[in-house]
């Protein structure tokens, strides 16, 4: 029985694969059918994507109808546009009802019709926490939240419901998921961000790919992402966004390219491009990244698209280019397919004439417009006559609602619980009070409704603020000090007296919402009025429950250290609210790990993985609190790491095992972190590398052993000749405060 079964089976794997490979070469043959009837207008007109302002009306926001019939022609017949993005209005942004959605993105595909060839415009959207531009969508934790679940499989759902989402919309791609790492505080999208550790990013990125873009990509609630942004924007020196990061080709290597790697690998098959520069060289001028590494290291066949307006800045921003013609030369041959223009019509026109000219060669337009056709195929988008998806049944529904609240609670973090004073009980009395208390906005962060996300009237009625949540969940009085805080300063007084006449203070802090260069600031300290209101209030004796809000680690150390209790909510998403009352009453038990090291001081950014001379005498890793930190109701212990081997051979696989035991008295979860360190090397090692880890859910008193595998990757690391290379030699395998050792040797 069992040889049937496994001549079956390898059957089904041949014949999938075959299959697979069929899809491919028939996709391949239609593009080139196709590109063999473009003329050279066509063909550079699918390498322009255009903002949709270019083809709205005025005020396309409130207009029921926001395209202009006449401006939408002009665009697909006189520029054979490829793809168009955004929403009615430009640059904010602002959200819109799905019908109305539906409707523009139909009305495009039916002009789409009157063309020559009828190639399908791909239409884009930064869905990057749901699909952030349709009314009532259902709107996650941002990524930085999303990596301190440690849960693989919250991200594939996040992943599934937003394609979901924005196919019932009408869009066709997603500008998601950030792969960049974050590793510099300071930078204001460090929460689109999986944190600071290669390995998490990898897994939560990779499975977000997974969940959105399933086996097919053309299925009707599949959607094709985006990898962004390639590569090395993340890690700007002084920390403000679009300015020069300085990152060594072995850095590079080691923190910024593995995540795109892992994003090629996991089937997404586009990738935007940094819009700073790394080393003197802007992203969109870089042939070493965008074609020798992406391309021939990584094997990424799918095609680029440029960030916002960034070929036209190589000329009038970072003054590499002469003009703007010569802008668009040197993005075109560095390897940039598509160009987000996205206003006008300059980027078409001036290929077009470098193309007559003979400056940029017919072939390199062959190239990027039949990567750009091979994924418009297999986006399905040639059999799409309208939007493929229906919209009940697959938006917001009650269960992806109920995932979103799940994803939030698991995506918070306790990081501090002195005498247990949380959870609180359910006949409490409460003062909640602080400038993040009473707002939306500031647990979604920007790409919300907005492309800064800060309309807090746009925002849903439905969703609790944390105060709201904080007045449904308990029976015990309930008093609010602060407004709509930001817009005014709080009433420190006013707050001092009501703490007096409640049991304890619930105090949030935090930022406003924000996203990229407009979220720059000069100091991670917390601003002085916010520390100020914290005094006072733990002036008053009353415990005080600290709780942040927002995309960055703000310096909070001398209120962290006299607070009872410290939550770290970073940017929660739309059910933030009820998580957070969720955990501070006990109806959850928190979960979340810190996925980003939590300064102590403004200037002391250190990174867990840092290197031994960073430990070495006065230097110190010394976070507020550490990667990885986060705790909860229960206890956990683990205990009996064992390897099942002490020696390996270069090139073994090497097994590790551990047992997990809730020794506390309330169900929990909790991520079991397995890290490793390479004890001696010819370039030297991190301290501590996360190279595993698995969540689970165990009663009071449950044990459960856990089996993990390392293999060479995991041991490699990018050695003196830039060349990723296992050495023999010892090795540490640590989890929790037990520490293993095994050898590499030769043979
Ligand atoms: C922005 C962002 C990028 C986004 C794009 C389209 O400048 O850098 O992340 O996808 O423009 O909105």
């Amino acid at each position: 029985m069992k040889a049937h079964l496994l001549i079956f089976s390898l059957f089904v794997t041949l014949e999938s694969a075959v299959s697979a490979q069929d899809v491919n070469d028939s996709i391949d043959h239609k593009v080139q059918a196709l590109l063999a009837q473009m003329t050279l207008e066509e063909k550079v007109g699918q390498m322009t994507q255009i903002d949709f302002s270019v083809v709205s009306v005025v005020n396309g926001e409130e207009a029921e109808a926001p395209i202009e019939q006449g401006k939408l022609y002009d665009a697909l017949l006189n520029h054979h546009v490829g793809s168009i993005l955004n929403t009615p209005t430009t640059p904010n942004n602002q959200v819109q009802p799905i019908e109305k959605w539906r409707k523009m993105t139909q009305a495009i595909r039916e002009a789409t019709a009157q063309t020559r060839l009828k190639i399908p415009v791909i239409y884009g959207i930064d869905a990057i926490h749901g699909a952030n531009y349709t009314e009532n969508a259902v709107l996650f934790p941002q990524a930085i939240n999303m990596a301190a679940t440690f849960n693989t499989d919250l991200s594939f759902k996040e992943g599934e419901i937003t394609a979901r989402e924005v196919k019932a919309s009408g869009q066709d791609w997603n500008f998601s998921p950030v792969m960049d790492i974050g590793r510099q505080p300071l930078w204001p999208r460090l929460w689109e961000t999986y944190g600071e550790d290669v390995h998490l990013a990898i897994a939560l990125g990779s499975a977000y790919i997974n969940g959105h873009q399933g086996d097919d990509f053309a299925a009707a609630d599949k959607a094709p992402t985006c990898l962004k942004h390639f590569v090395g924007y993340s890690y700007p020196l002084n920390g403000k966004d679009r300015t020069p990061a300085w990152i060594g080709e072995r850095m590079l290597r080691e923190y910024f390219l593995p995540t795109f790697a892992a994003g090629v690998k996991a089937g997404s098959p586009t990738v935007m491009i940094n819009s700073a520069e790394v080393d003197g060289i802007p992203g969109h001028a870089n042939y070493q990244y965008l074609t020798t590494i992406l391309r021939g290291e990584m094997g990424f066949k799918g095609f680029t698209v440029s960030d916002w307006a960034d070929i036209e800045r190589l000329y009038s921003r970072d003054k590499m280019a002469a003009s703007p013609r010569e802008a668009v030369k040197i993005a075109v041959m560095a390897g940039i397919d598509m160009s987000m223009v996205p206003f006008d019509y300059s980027f078409y026109d001036l290929l077009l004439d470098l193309v007559k000219t003979g400056e940029v060669p017919v072939a390199r337009i062959d190239e990027a417009v039949s990567r750009i056709l091979r994924v418009k195929y297999q986006s399905g988008l040639f059999e799409r006559t309208e939007p493929t998806l229906a919209v009940a049944g697959n938006f917001s529904t009650k269960e992806a609602n109920a995932i979103n609240r799940q994803a939030a609670q698991e995506s918070i973090v306790l990081a501090k619980n002195d005498n247990h004073i949380l959870p609180l009980k359910k006949h409490t009395s409460v003062l909640v009070t602080g400038p993040t208390a009473n707002l939306l906005s500031v647990m979604n962060g920007g790409w919300t409704l907005t492309w800064q996300g800060a309309s807090e009237h746009l925002y849903p009625q439905d969703k609790l603020t944390l105060f709201k949540a904080i007045q449904k969940k308990t029976k015990g009085k309930v008093t609010h000090v602060g407004g709509n805080a930001f817009a005014d300063e709080i009433n420190v007084e006013q707050a001092v007296s009501e703490a007096r006449n409640h049991d304890v203070v619930v105090l949030a802090i935090g930022e406003k919402t924000y996203t990229e260069t407009p979220g720059n600031i000069d100091t991670l300290n917390l601003d002085q009025n916010q520390l100020n209101l914290a005094k006072a209030l733990l002036a008053t004796g009353k415990p005080l429950i600290l709780v942040t809000l927002g995309g960055r680690p703000r310096i909070i150390t001398e209120i962290a250290e006299s607070a009872q209790a410290v939550v770290l909510g970073f940017l929660p998403g739309m059910e933030g609210g009820q998580a957070l009352a969720d955990i501070l009453f006990g109806d959850v038990n928190p979960s979340g790990k810190l996925p980003i090291s939590y300064p102590r001081n403004t200037n002391d950014i250190v990174m867990y993985d840092h290197k031994p001379i960073e430990a070495f005498e006065f230097n110190q890793y010394q976070p507020l609190y550490g990667f990885g930190h986060g705790l909860s109701y229960t206890t956990f212990e683990t205990n009996g790491l064992a390897l099942s081997k002490d020696k390996i051979v270069l090139g073994e696989n090497i097994n590790v095992s551990v047992n997990v035991k809730n020794t506390g008295g309330l169900t929990g979860k909790e991520a079991v972190l397995v890290y490793l360190n390479d004890v001696a090397a010819s370039v030297t090692r991190p301290v501590k590398q996360l190279k595993a880890f698995k969540k689970v859910e165990l009663q009071p008193g449950q044990q459960q052993t856990l089996q993990f595998t390392l293999t060479p990757e995991d041991l490699s690391f990018i050695g003196i000749d830039m060349k990723r290379v296992v050495e023999p030699g010892e090795f540490k395998v640590m989890v929790g405060n037990e520490t293993v050792h095994f050898h590499v040797v030769k043979n």
